[in-house]
């Protein structure tokens, strides 16, 4: 029988490729620049699979131009780039990777957490810059971690992940997500259950650990920052339309929070020329970026498309209606 032909947009890792390879006849794009949307679209045009990253829109349009394609696997938790609806509509199951990267992204976020409240980027650069003079009294001096108040906006995965990474600095948890958790998960990670206004004005550290849906973009805007405190850090690692950008760079100018740490924007890559001042940790999308969680990534991704071509649920399916269809 022939191997069902599959398009992964990435060389993938060792490991997922000999998932996929042991069944399906995979074409990889291993160019180092990202794969342009006429290559995709052309390449496409006979595969019955699609591995692909965050950065591809799976819609309606890609999907015109996939008449025989029956899975989309996106590497990522996230699937705001694929739109399901329209999967389904063409009776293509779609599948993220959730589960593998929640400490990964955890540690990531206390990461930029204490990058932030201690001024680690101006330090580095001063370090590095030769004009360091020695230790000084008021030297870069920054807030405190623990023992301070910690707001979850969104307690999933990761949020209780960052739940159990504040215990050991003895910091006070406040959450509030759409749907309050069970007094239960409540009590194991000793969290209070907050709304958002009064998470704001209570947290030295916001951290979003919510998915972007249509309730949580903007989430973060001119109103909900004037509730923040003065002293309070932004902390983003989920995505960075859940943040209104231009009331962000607004509310670090007129010094309504004291810091942001952040891993997504708006717009990526493009980086909004307010955000680049001293008092904001930059980086470029790497929360879930470990070799060992891009690997198990990598693999589940590549598992969900094996389960489907094998006449199994793939196991993180999204649209699981598509099968009963088939
Ligand atoms: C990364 O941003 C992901 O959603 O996995």
């Amino acid at each position: 029988m022939a191997r069902p032909k599959v398009l992964a947009t990435r060389p993938l890792f060792p490991a997922a490729q000999q998932i996929l390879n042991a069944s399906c006849e995979v074409d990889y794009w291993t160019q180092p620049e990202r794969i342009s949307k006429e290559e995709l679209f052309r390449r496409i045009a006979d595969k019955e699979g699609l591995v692909c990253l965050l950065t591809e829109k799976v819609n309606e349009e890609l999907l015109a131009a996939a008449p025989k394609l029956r899975i989309a696997a996106n590497v990522a938790v996230g699937y705001d780039n694929i739109t399901v609806a329209d999967c389904t509509k063409r009776a293509v199951a779609a599948t993220n990777t959730p589960g593998v990267l929640d400490e990964t992204t955890a540690d990531f976020a206390w990461t930029l957490l204490m990058a932030v409240a201690r001024r680690l980027s101006e330090g580095e650069a001063l370090a590095r810059s030769g004009e360091w003079k020695g230790w000084d009294l008021d030297q870069l001096v920054g807030a405190d971690v623990w023992g301070k108040t910690l707001g979850l906006v969104g307690l999933g995965r990761i949020g209780r992940a960052m739940a159990r990474r504040a215990a050991g600095f003895q910091m006070k948890v406040v959450y509030y997500d759409a749907v309050r958790a069970p007094l239960d998960i409540e009590r194991g990670y000793h969290a209070e259950y907050r709304d958002l206004n009064a998470l704001l004005s209570e947290a030295d550290f916001v951290s979003l650990h919510v998915p972007l849906l249509p309730e949580t973009r903007g989430l973060l805007n001119a109103k909900t920052f004037s509730q923040m405190k003065p002293t309070s850090f932004l902390i983003n690692t989920a995505r960075g339309q859940v943040v209104d950008e231009a009331a962000l760079v607004e509310a670090l100018e007129s010094k309504k929070i004291a810091g942001a740490a952040l891993d997504v924007y708006e717009k990526e890559p493009l980086i909004n020329p307010g955000l680049k001042r001293p008092n904001v940790v930059l980086a470029p999308h790497i929360a879930s970026g470990s070799l060992e969680t891009r690997t198990k990534m990598s693999c589940m991704a590549a598992e969900n498309v094996v389960a489907l071509f094998k006449g199994r649920r793939p196991p993180n399916i999204l649209n699981p209606e598509v099968l009963k269809a088939s």
